[in-house]
């Protein structure tokens, strides 16, 4: 007895720590959301550059060494480094030197789902004015339809012979009557 609520427990533990923890999509996301979302957007130039591409741009260990001191990183003389920080009038980034390796690319995801490509980004369909319609033509095959069809058909039909068959029989019944008395 005393085990089987001990695995119950067990068990229930499991399910909590699964529900509480969080994938890493959304630990990217709250932690862009709390402490780059002030300056950057993944689309738009903000007070920092739009993210959308990074890791295409830089390579994973220099965005490591950015994030955590960016301003180390320009000391150093680094060019791209350098380049940035020159192109955003000089603006420090401020440094985020507790965030994991496993932080940033849990961030670097996040920005990788929110990239819009270029032709989401210009009209959400193909010509303005044309939205290609959800309809479908009708057509011999769509047997779903014609199955459909046909038994509302049937169930019409039936009702109706139903509806005929209820009257006969009320005046039938009330024939018998007029005749007993
Ligand atoms: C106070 C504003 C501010 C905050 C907060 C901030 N940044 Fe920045 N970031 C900047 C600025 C400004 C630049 C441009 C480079 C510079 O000025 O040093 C930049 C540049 C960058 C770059 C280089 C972009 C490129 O095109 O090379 C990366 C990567 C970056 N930030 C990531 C982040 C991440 C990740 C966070 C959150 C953990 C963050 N930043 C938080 C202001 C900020």
């Amino acid at each position: 007895m005393k085990s089987k609520k001990n695995m119950l427990l067990f068990f229930l533990a499991i399910g909590i720590a699964a529900i509480g923890r969080a994938t890493p999509l959304e630990d990217g996301k709250s932690i862009f959301m709390t402490r780059c979302a002030a300056c950057h957007n993944v689309n738009k130039v903000l007070t920092g550059p739009a993210l959308a591409g990074i890791e295409e741009k830089r390579s994973l260990d220099w965005i490591f060494k950015f994030v955590h001191s960016s301003q180390s990183l320009v000391k150093s003389g680094d060019k791209e480094a350098i380049e940035i920080f020159e192109q955003f009038n000089k603006i420090p980034m401020p440094d985020h030197p507790d965030l994991t390796e496993e932080n940033i690319k849990n961030i670097l995801a996040y920005i990788k789902s929110e990239t819009k490509t270029g032709e989401a980004s210009v009209a959400p369909f193909p010509k303005p004015g044309k939205k290609p319609s959800n309809a479908k033509p009708l057509s011999a095959d769509n047997y779903g339809f014609f199955a459909a069809y046909f038994f509302s058909v049937a169930a019409l039909i039936s009702a109706l012979l139903f509806a005929v068959r209820i009257k006969s029989y009320e005046r039938n019944k009330e024939e018998e009557k007029l005749s007993a008395s």
